[in-house]
């Protein structure tokens, strides 16, 4: 059997046909194509703005540096994300604070949000992990009750739906990732969704250099000399054939996410029978976007010799995701109490990513499933 990833992009003639269009005509850095790219995802999201830059984690900088809040501000964030999330708030000289996970979503918990707070946060930074949005209605009652701007990152989760609604319309700032093995790509891509004029405004100005005119402005034909660097910013932009490869997946996006949850469905028929495995559970007012699929495995089998058996028999399992607080990085750096964390602490040891893209094969899903069981007979404790 030929390698199977855990995630892998779906690019076709057509978008080929696109990009390579955009690479024969005279513009070919941030230009026309990103504005197309911009209004395609509002009314796919059914926002009022969006902003498109160089990657998902450019995205979030932009966003938390459009937050302007004072230096030392706590930021309270997810443990269990991809280290990109809480960096963010590093970048801009903010604090971040932890919050546990729920055990059967792994999203933030709004009960460990509401511990986590003190008279210096500022914002809630929370994630919808493997794809479904967060208990998005307890998160906003507490960012109302105490004055605090939410920010969803939703690098997991373009397309999903929280009480029939596209995730981009309820946090105040809304982020994306197009990286290959997310829903949609870019080939390096991201970008925020907003319905607040002012943060859209200022981040269109700090994604390049904080300058407040566009590329398009200064070099086009009708270009003058003059412009003005209101805030530092720095170059976040995308270009306009990654825009166009953009805008010819995100035709697709929908078509993908019903193949995931076609996958999604047969691993759940073949898995929910053995014992040793507890499959992730998904909540009734959701549409779950399917990012990745993890399995979470009990305390009889070895985590990590159960990932090297599959691994070795050309499975490309992952672990989504190692604990921030648990980075070299952060422990230099800050003080976090793994303690404070035993739900992600429980979750992390038994969890393993299995692949999930739109083109897996019943054939691959089948090998991967007979893989699995015998990887459980081999990894006991
Ligand atoms: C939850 C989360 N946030 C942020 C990012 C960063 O996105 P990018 O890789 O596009 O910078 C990722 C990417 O893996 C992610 O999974």
């Amino acid at each position: 059997m030929n390698f199977i990833p855990y995630g892998h992009q779906e690019i076709n003639d057509e978008d080929i046909k696109e990009v390579v269009s955009v690479l024969k005509s005279d513009w070919i850095t941030t230009g026309p194509k990103i504005k197309e790219f911009e209004d395609a995802l509002c009314s796919y999201i059914n926002c009022k703005y969006c902003v498109v830059v160089n990657s998902g984690t450019s995205a979030l900088d932009i966003t938390v540096q459009s937050l302007n809040l004072p230096k030392g501000s706590e930021v309270i964030t997810t443990p269990f994300t991809f280290v990109a999330t809480s960096n963010s708030i590093i970048y801009n000289d903010l604090t971040p604070v932890f919050a546990d996970i729920q055990k059967d979503t792994f999203n933030i918990d709004p009960k460990e949000i509401r511990k986590k707070i003190t008279k210096n946060t500022k914002a809630i930074i929370y994630m919808d992990y493997a794809g479904q949005p967060c208990d998005i209605n307890e998160i906003k009652k507490i960012a109302d009750e105490f004055g605090l701007y939410l920010i969803e990152d939703a690098c997991h989760a373009i397309g999903a739906e929280y009480e029939n609604k596209k995730v981009g319309n309820f946090a105040d700032l809304t982020i994306f990732s197009f990286h290959p093995v997310k829903h949609i790509t870019t080939g390096e891509g991201g970008a925020v969704a907003t319905n607040n004029k002012e943060f859209y405004e200022k981040m269109l100005l700090l994604r390049s250099h904080g300058i407040d005119k566009s590329i398009q402005e200064r070099y086009g034909s009708n270009a003058t000399w003059a412009y003005d660097m209101k805030y530092l910013g720095r170059n976040y932009r995308m270009t306009d054939f990654q825009a166009a490869l953009g805008i010819s997946q995100l035709k697709k996006l929908d078509l993908f996410i019903k193949k995931r949850q076609k996958v999604v469905t047969r691993y759940k028929e073949h898995l929910k029978k053995i014992k040793e495995i507890t499959l992730p559970q998904v909540n009734c007012n959701v549409n779950h976007a399917w990012h990745i699929y993890t399995i979470l495995l009990d305390e009889t089998i070895d985590r990590n010799a159960f990932f090297k058996y599959i691994k070795n028999l050309n499975i490309g399992v992952n672990v989504h995701y190692i604990p921030i607080y648990k980075h070299t990085y952060y422990k230099n750096k800050f003080n976090f109490d793994k303690n404070d964390y035993p739900i992600t602490e429980n979750i992390f040891k038994r969890i393993i990513t299995l692949p999930l893209f739109p083109s897996i094969t019943e054939q691959d899903i089948e090998y991967i499933i007979e893989c699995i069981k015998k990887a459980i007979k081999n990894s006991k404790k």
